[in-house]
């Protein structure tokens, strides 16, 4: 069990950051440069021209979850520490279709923390009364309400998880995200079928230790035949041209593989970098977009999406670490689809060191222990972190103070131990990357 105060947060031991993670800093000099240009110029416009009545400012946040002042605390009962990194901020994108909004709150209960970002959408298959009914929950919780850091899409996207309107709607809550708030450090996307295996407050220390431009993308070059009958059939994605629920278009001819850049596999799951998913929806090179024209007509384009631009740009491919932190279990590795957590997988999948599990039915039993032994989440309530001020085991988050205290736990052991194996196998740069 998990006493908030018995559990002290030590810096994690001993990350070996890989060196080449950095950018190269003429780039970066030259951004830079070209950002400084161009605020010049929007100020020079700005301060020419007549300006019409400004829209009112968006309304703060709680003064309590967010004070005033420069520095970062952290409870320590110790002493001798140096004050440890800011906490950084995790967006996430939380989706689900008909029938799912129970699991999403749940999920987004799970992974909530009010220094995070939060995107909620249930696809065209569920009914607007549905989605409706998902944004009146969300404005009922007066924490949600407070932090004002959750949203819900109102205007749905057709999402098929096999064919590329999962990768178009994927972008599209990228983007939104990126307008929605300009200080969150790393994108997840979540399905109704994940769960978190660590509390926010074990992620978001940890990764508070790590440099900002890493990306976790499981992902592979090796392209055998299976793969290769996966990646040449020709379809397309009826999510992207009809309005309702229709069986996908599969071509009779099939192409040939490309030879203009590599082609790497990978998971429908990562956590991307903010730099990153500015430089897929944003960036001037034209890599992003090239191909995902090319993937639009081809099967799990979502898996495959990201981890192609990152191994292609020489920007990102010494960025990426070959893991997403999320533990699945794939029967066969050909297999696609991830089979359900049971039993039996639970201490294989906490020992894992994973963030994340896939994937998990309508109220499973294992969910409730996670919940319990994990997690110290109360039925209905949020999983509580150092913000949660209210009296230990009776909904200790309903009363909140400052978002930026972090009470790590064992998860955040669990975790680091994964991430530092990871970082030694990637600095040897053969796990990165390689055409296999
Ligand atoms: C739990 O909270 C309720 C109100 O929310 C309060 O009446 C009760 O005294 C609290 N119990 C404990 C043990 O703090
Ligand atoms: C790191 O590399 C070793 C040897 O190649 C491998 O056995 C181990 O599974 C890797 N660890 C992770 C977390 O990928
Ligand atoms: C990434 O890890 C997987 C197994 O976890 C492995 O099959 C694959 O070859 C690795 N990719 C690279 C580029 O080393």
């Amino acid at each position: 069990m998990h006493n908030p105060h018995q559990t002290t947060p030590q810096p994690p031991s001993s990350f070996m950051l890989p060196t080449a993670t950095l950018k190269d800093p003429k780039t970066t000099l030259s951004i830079v440069l070209a950002t400084s240009l161009f605020s010049l110029v929007l100020f020079l416009a700005l301060s020419s021209s007549p300006l019409g009545p400004s829209p009112p400012p968006p309304p703060k946040p709680d003064p309590f979850l967010f004070p005033a002042r420069q520095t970062h605390q952290i409870d320590f009962d110790g002493n001798g520490h140096a004050d440890p990194p800011p906490p950084p901020s995790i967006a996430y994108l939380i989706s689900g279709s008909s029938g799912d909004m129970g699991r999403i709150i749940r999920l987004l209960s799970a992974t909530y923390h009010p220094r995070n970002r939060y995107l909620l959408h249930l696809d065209r298959f569920a009914s607007q009364a549905e989605r409706d009914r998902l944004a009146i929950n969300v404005q009922s919780v007066p924490i949600f309400k407070a932090a004002r850091n959750v949203d819900v899409i109102g205007k749905a996207d057709f999402v098929y998880p096999k064919g590329s309107s999962s990768l178009s709607f994927t972008l599209h809550g990228a983007s939104m995200l990126l307008r929605l708030a300009s200080n969150w450090d790393w994108f997840i996307s979540l399905n109704a079928g994940d769960y978190p295996l660590v509390t926010q407050d074990d992620l978001l220390h940890i990764l508070s230790y790590l440099p900002k431009g890493l990306n976790f993308v499981s992902h592979s070059s090796y392209i055998g035949w299976r793969e290769s009958k996966k990646l040449k059939p020709i379809i397309v994605d009826p999510g992207l041209y009809l309005s309702e629920k229709t069986a996908m278009f599969y071509a009779s001819q099939k192409r040939e593989l490309p030879n203009a850049y590599r082609i790497f596999t990978g998971s429908s799951f990562a956590i991307l970098s903010r730099d990153f998913v500015e430089f897929c929806i944003l960036g001037t090179d034209n890599l992003p977009r090239t191909l995902l024209m090319y993937f639009s007509n081809t099967p799990s384009a979502l898996s495959n999406y990201f981890p192609t631009i990152l191994c292609n740009s020489h920007q990102f491919k010494r960025t990426i670490i070959n893991h997403s932190l999320r533990y699945a279990n794939f029967d066969k590795p050909s297999k696609e689809e991830a089979r359900r957590v049971i039993s039996d997988d639970f201490d294989a999948m906490i020992q894992s060191g994973a963030a994340f599990a896939a994937k998990f039915p309508l109220n499973d039993p294992l969910l409730d222990r996670i919940d319990r032994e994990i997690l110290s989440r109360g039925r209905g309530d949020v999983v509580p972190g150092g913000w949660c001020l209210g009296e230990y085991r009776n909904n200790t988050c309903s009363v909140w103070g400052d978002a930026d205290v972090l009470r790590p736990g064992t998860g955040a052991k669990r975790l680091e131990k994964l991430i530092v194996e990871l970082l030694s196998n990637s600095s040897s740069a053969s796990n990165r990357c390689m055409f296999e």
